[in-house]
């Protein structure tokens, strides 16, 4: 099926596809820009995401924001969504069979927005987007192209704000993320 933004967002609006949408209080879409170069993904709403319908504006949201911030990138310009679009129920991964119905969303979004850059945060988002074996601790910071778009997997920040020893392979990734950001805008303005 071929979406266009009008279409994603009325479909969504009443999804009923999986058992997700009894709980939830607002499907959580996206937010940013929608021709960003650079996209984040990650893996469900959580309790604040499910109040706003927003993501990423609880706690991890706000260290994201932070973490775009010290390399001069603001959340308005980049694209933010998820793999499950509604709350699962007291934070828990997101089973196979959820996934699996909401995908085709993620995948049109990722359709629409067309970046160039697409940072998986955590697992879930890794393993559902790059290749189902991804560790996250194993697999973090390296580049894998596809089709012209790179990929790559980082720690989810709430990982982070659980683990503080995780922030400096963390900080090394967006480092990362920031020289290629720079290396397509500089190729772009030639
Ligand atoms: N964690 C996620 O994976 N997504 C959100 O939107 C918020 C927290």
């Amino acid at each position: 099926m071929r979406y266009d933004w009008k279409r994603l967002y009325s479909e969504l609006s009443d999804c009923r596809k999986c058992g997700l949408c009894e709980a939830r209080h607002n499907i959580v879409i996206g937010d940013g820009n929608p021709h960003a170069k650079l996209m984040f993904i990650g893996e469900g709403p959580g309790r604040d995401e499910d109040l706003q319908g927003i993501p990423f504006v609880g706690a991890a949201g706000q260290l994201l924001d932070k973490m775009l911030r010290a390399i001069d990138i603001e959340r308005q310009d980049v694209y933010i969504a998820n793999v499950v679009k509604c709350r699962p129920p007291n934070n828990r991964v997101p089973t196979y069979e959820e996934a699996s119905m909401c995908l085709p969303y993620l995948r049109a979004q990722y359709a629409l927005v067309r970046p160039e850059i697409v940072v998986c945060l955590g697992a879930t988002a890794a393993r559902n987007i790059i290749d189902k074996d991804i560790y996250i601790t194993r697999d973090r910071g390296r580049w894998i192209e596809k089709n012209s778009v790179w990929f790559m997997a980082t720690y989810h920040p709430a990982a982070l704000l659980r683990d503080e020893s995780k922030k400096r392979d963390a900080w090394e990734d967006l480092k990362s993320i920031k020289r290629r950001y720079d290396s397509i805008a500089k190729q772009q303005n030639t």
